[in-house]
């Protein structure tokens, strides 16, 4: 019945490392970024401001969040690929500092983690959401490697965007995640802080894995 709680900033790699820690372990993988995003997607679809609190607050007892297959649904909509652009990126940081709306996604969340083995990856899995988890990591990364990382994804994916404008947005959003007053995004004093600068996805796993079995 363990839960394992992965978080830090955007770009350090959180999403593949936690998706085959997951799968390495038989356990469920949970993206709450996603539901983050899927939650900004779905303000936007009703033509609210996602900075508008009162606005959010009138449509979270509404919102359905739940996963099928690892794909993301919004009131019976399957957004797994309408949350993946810049646009979303920024809708779901700028929604992610309304208390009421992280209030009704940690109430799933936490029901996500009733049926344990969870790997569940995010900014407050270990400080909010899961205090009790049993093993923390904290992972990041330069913003200058992450940056790289963005640029090589989006170049794949046929979106042309500057490197160095992508640092800076990386630097922004990293600030307004770290400086919001609701769930700031910090390690838990009792989380592991993995840097994973120069580390391939296997390095950061293996990691990971000697502190869960050594346990
Ligand atoms: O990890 P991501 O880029 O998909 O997350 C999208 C946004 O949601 C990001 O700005 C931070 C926010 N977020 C959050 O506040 N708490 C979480 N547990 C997960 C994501």
């Amino acid at each position: 019945m363990s839960i394992i709680t992965i978080d830090g900033p955007a770009g350090a790699g959180k999403s593949t490392v936690s998706k085959e820690l997951a799968r390495r372990l038989g356990f469920t993988y949970l993206d709450t970024g996603a539901m983050y995003r899927a939650a900004a997607w779905f303000a936007r679809s009703r033509g609210i401001d996602c900075r508008d609190s009162k606005a959010v607050s009138s449509i979270c007892p509404d919102l359905d969040i739940h996963f099928e297959d690892q794909r993301i649904h919004v009131n019976g909509k399957d957004v797994s690929h309408l949350i993946r652009t810049q646009e979303m990126d920024a809708l779901s940081s700028a929604i992610s500092r309304i208390p009421e709306l992280r209030e009704q996604l940690t109430r799933i969340q936490r029901e996500m983690g009733r049926k344990g083995n969870l790997v569940a990856e995010g900014r407050d899995m270990g400080t909010v959401v899961f205090p009790d988890a049993d093993f923390k990591f904290f992972l990041m990364a330069s913003a200058e490697e992450r940056a790289m990382r963005r640029k090589i994804q989006l170049d794949s994916s046929g979106e042309k965007v500057l490197y160095e404008n992508i640092l800076l947005q990386i630097k922004a959003r990293d600030r307004a995640d770290a400086n919001r007053s609701v769930a700031p995004l910090r390690p838990a004093p009792d989380a592991e802080i993995i840097d994973s600068t120069g580390l391939d996805v296997d390095d950061v796993i293996g990691i990971m894995l000697a502190k869960i079995k050594g346990k």
